[in-house]
């Protein structure tokens, strides 16, 4: 059981679960084109066991279980993405007209549900045909996104509760193409520094895009980690702060403010697209909303032997996830207090937060885990902040990309042999908290 209940937080707050096209859907049929997921993940050595998602959670198939799932532990919202080569096989031109079928029943499936439907517009699964062409490295995806946004508002948007532009855009830029954890797998300083400005341009440009088909309610989600120095000492103090801008300030400076931190752009400035100031009004399109993941804190530490880059992670200090991620829910209330603070006033959602458990339905741990972090967003609406809903990642496990399926995340545990679905504690809490609770539909 949690401790806290809907009581505690504003009327109206939405609680939700959340998901990814690429980590459940599985799917691979019907016209789905290939993703850049598909054969990094097929390329040895990139992810855990070497698991790929062509399977997933089968969700492609089991999406009724799935909604039913979410109505039956009392959600409001589901925040999920759409697989833009699913919809588009070649990431431009011709539609797949079973991708708009799987999409249009499953929308109509979260209404008929009572479920207010949060659309991420790409959660990483670039369409192959786009990574030939340089991907987020060419400044053209900033229409080939935009194109694929207007789609997708043009056939659903009428239906959603809000669309999000891109999940995680240091994710993309950072883990995709400087440490190569992610596809595309680039460890280049140029890759990164063009994908994290062509990230936040395409970005731009599908909240015109999107915003031109009548969308109301468009916003972006950014992973936010709570960045503090291994020490007092100001090397480690340096550390941590060129870390926070890096992770942090590229994104708010960027969206928020339309200027990219200057310590940040004094590092990769070389590489950087020429001329990329006269983007910033576009990167900075205002928004109305800000999708907000959080999970966990870094201690930064000077690190000479780093060349450029001279920062590293030390080890944990406070109780960790599976993911070896400390627990952290101080970090939470204040990321959300500095951003209201420093960047906007527009409602924010906690898109995503939870934590990776050992198998099995018995997560007492997890529930703890949730339960403090919803104590952290009361603390910050307390002190001011426009919370205005918190979706738990993730509703089942899934494909957890470099981890495979190694890391379960779910409030419901999937046997990935059977594809059976088990609640767990932590759906039983959530149920317990939410059922019979939910406000009007
Ligand atoms: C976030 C991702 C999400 C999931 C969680 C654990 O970075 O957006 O897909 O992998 O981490």
């Amino acid at each position: 059981m949690f401790k806290h209940s809907r009581g505690d937080f504003p009327d109206g707050f939405i609680f939700g679960a959340a998901t990814a096209a690429h980590q459940i859907e599985g799917g691979w049929t019907d016209g789905r084109g290939p993703s850049i997921w598909d054969t990094f993940a097929r390329t040895q050595g990139n992810v855990t066991n070497g698991d790929t998602a062509e399977i997933a959670t089968d969700h492609y198939n089991r999406w009724e279980t799935d909604l039913d799932l979410l109505r039956d532990a009392g959600f409001d919202g589901y925040r999920f993405s759409i697989a833009w080569p699913r919809l588009i096989p070649e990431g431009t031109g011709a539609v797949n007209p079973k991708g708009l079928d799987f999409y249009d029943r499953l929308i109509d499936g979260m209404l008929e549900r009572g479920l207010k439907p949060l659309c991420t517009l790409y959660h990483w699964d670039l369409p192959s045909a786009l990574q030939d062409k340089g991907g987020w490295m060419n400044r053209d995806i900033a229409g080939w996104f935009a194109d694929y946004a207007a789609l997708v508002q043009r056939e659903f948007g009428d239906r959603f509760f809000g669309v999000a532009t891109i999940n995680e855009p240091w994710c993309v830029s950072f883990l995709g193409h400087f440490n190569g954890h992610h596809a595309p797998g680039y460890r280049d300083m140029r890759a990164w520094a063009r994908s994290a400005h062509h990230v936040l341009l395409a970005h731009g440009a599908s909240v015109a895009a999107v915003r031109a088909e009548g969308a109301k309610n468009v916003g972006i989600v950014l992973n936010l980690q709570k960045c503090e120095p291994a020490s007092e000492g100001p090397e480690d103090t340096a550390a941590s702060h060129l870390f926070d801008g890096v992770i942090n300030r590229w994104f708010l400076d960027g969206v928020f403010k339309g200027k990219y931190p200057d310590d940040v752009v004094a590092k990769i400035a070389e590489y950087l697209p020429a001329d990329f100031e006269s983007d910033m009004g576009t990167v900075s399109a205002p928004l109305d909303f800000l999708g907000m993941n959080y999970y966990s804190r870094s201690l930064l530490a000077y690190a000479p032997e780093r060349g450029a880059f001279p920062i590293k992670d030390v080890p944990a200090r406070l109780e960790t996830t599976e993911m070896g991620w400390e627990i952290y829910p101080q970090g939470l209330t204040d990321l959300l207090v500095r951003v209201s603070r420093d960047y906007t006033k527009k409602p924010i959602y906690i898109t995503e937060n939870g934590m990776a458990e050992v198998e099995g339905v018995n997560d007492a741990r997890r529930v703890a885990y949730l339960d403090a972090h919803m104590g952290a967003q009361i603390e910050a609406i307390r002190q001011g902040v426009d919370l205005r809903g918190y979706f738990t990642w993730s509703l089942i496990d899934n494909f957890e990309w470099a981890h495979g399926n190694a890391k379960r995340f779910g409030l419901v545990e999937i046997d990935f042999q059977t594809m059976e679905r088990r609640p767990r504690q932590s759906w039983r809490a959530y149920q317990g908290m939410l059922h019979n609770t939910r406000g009007p539909r």
